[in-house]
């Protein structure tokens, strides 16, 4: 709860000025990111909560601080050990990021460890990054530690957040980027070429045949997708079916993969994911544990917690990432007109962190849920708009409006999408999920 309560603290502040931090029981300023603030930022398996830990459903969902006490206990720890009121500056950064400094902030066990953990496919990513022009042990843990562990990651992501992240100098990191380029192949191609590759696009069912026809086949990977609409339209239920689904086999209209979902509003409810598998025949046991699971109490901290989902996409499998949903943070806490162009910037860069990893991950889906805000000025048509204004419209591939039928019924609206035509789709939610 002392989580939840630090963000609402937060909330009443606007960027720039002091705020009273109940996470870190210090004072902050609002728009900062905060050191401390990662020992929250942390993903959990649903199901090590769920089943290993012997927590009865009911009692993990009622509770809203879903930080295990033994983390908190641990962020205490850190706390004593580090000055945390140190706030993460960026000339800071650069001074801290010495190369030789880091080196020894490196532990090689961490490394190592780390590098245990990856999957065949993950260890095969690293070993062509090592492979790269100049790339010695020491440059390869500070990219690895940064999650730059492909040749995708180094060339797709630009050179200043490199930098930022790994802490390595700008020649180093331009050579870096033009090597992975070229063994890529980055740069133009034939239109045949860009069609075999989307002809061969894989895609998520979301359960209801209607809804996939909407998307030309199922809920396509390597985009944005956004699905907005007012309470009760389905979004959570949606995003969770999608969980569900992404782990079926490929014949069924999954993609035998796991999925990461961020909630910043704490409705996920794993009981949903048990009925939803159930639906399927499937082991709910085994489908919560490949649902990857992290609370967002703060903006911060939800783009935190995108920036260190890429280093799991590989070592988990994860084929699906949600973010439900994506506005909410940022509107309770950036009040006000004076904080509207930070508040952009912000959501700007948070998109884009999503969108890169769709370039990194061609396979990877990613769906972002977005409330409605009202617009007071429009009496004819549709009054209500999707919130984050047009730079979550543009930083989405693919939008879709979501609004309530009869009973359980739902209408999924297509909005915008580069290939697809206007069109709707009627859907419903049922006890086992999403069905036509
Ligand atoms: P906000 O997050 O408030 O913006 O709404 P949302 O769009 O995320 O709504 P959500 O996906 O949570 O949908 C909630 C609705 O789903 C409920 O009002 C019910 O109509 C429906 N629903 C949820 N669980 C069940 C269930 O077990 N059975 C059935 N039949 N419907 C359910
Ligand atoms: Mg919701």
């Amino acid at each position: 709860m002392a989580k939840a309560s630090g963000t609402n603290n937060q909330s009443q502040s606007a960027v720039g000025e002091p705020y009273f931090c109940e996470e870190c029981k210090r004072n902050h300023t609002k728009g900062k990111i905060y050191k401390e603030h990662l020992n929250f930022a942390k993903f959990e398996s649903v199901e090590d909560k769920v089943v290993d830990d012997n927590i009865e459903i009911s009692d993990l969902v009622s509770n809203d601080d879903s930080i295990s006490k033994e983390e908190e206990a641990l962020s205490y720890e850190v706390e004593e050990i580090e000055d945390v009121d140190k706030v993460i500056d960026e000339d800071d950064l650069d001074e801290e990021v010495d190369e030789d400094d880091l080196d020894e902030e490196i532990d090689e066990d961490d490394l190592d460890d780390e590098l245990e953990n990856y999957t065949d496919d993950a260890n095969a990513c690293v070993e062509a990054v090592k492979k790269l022009p100049g790339v010695g042990e020491a440059t390869l843990k500070k990219l690895i530690k940064a999650g730059f562990s492909s040749l995708e990651s180094i060339a797709y992501t630009p050179p200043t957040i490199i930098q930022k992240e790994s802490g390595l100098g700008d020649k180093t990191i331009e050579k870096l980027i033009k090597a992975s380029m070229e063994k890529l192949g980055i740069g133009f191609k034939s239109a045949e070429v860009v069609w075999e590759h989307r002809k061969n696009i894989a895609r998520i069912t979301s359960g209801s045949q209607e809804l996939d026809n909407l998307f030309g086949g199922g809920i396509e990977t390597g985009c944005v997708i956004e699905f907005f609409g007012e309470f009760r339209t389905g979004k959570t239920q949606l995003a969770h079916q999608l969980c569900v689904n992404v782990q079926l086999p490929k014949e069924a209209g999954g993609l035998n993969g796991s999925a990461l979902y961020i909630d910043t509003e704490g409705t996920f409810r794993p009981e949903r994911i048990i009925q939803m598998a159930e639906g399927h025949d499937l082991d709910h046991k085994k489908v919560l544990k490949n649902i990857v699971f992290g609370r967002a109490y703060n903006s911060d901290h939800q783009v935190m917690l995108v920036k260190e989902a890429t280093n799991l996409i590989k070592e988990k499998n994860i084929k699906l990432i949600i973010v439900d949903s994506l506005i909410g943070h940022f509107r309770s806490e950036y009040i006000g007109r004076g904080t509207l162009a930070n508040r952009q910037q912000t959501i700007n860069g948070h998109l884009h962190d999503l969108l890169r990893l769709t370039d990194i991950f061609p396979d990877l889906c990613v769906v972002v849920t977005n409330q409605v805000q009202s617009k007071p000025d429009v009496f004819y048509g549709n009054p209500t708009v999707a919130a984050g204004g047009n730079i979550v419209a543009h930083g989405s591939t693919i939008r879709v409006y979501l609004r309530k039928g009869k009973g359980e019924q739902r209408v999924a609206k297509m909005i915008d999408a580069p290939h697809l035509p206007d069109g709707e789709a009627v859907f419903s939610i049922t006890e086992n999920g999403i069905i036509d």
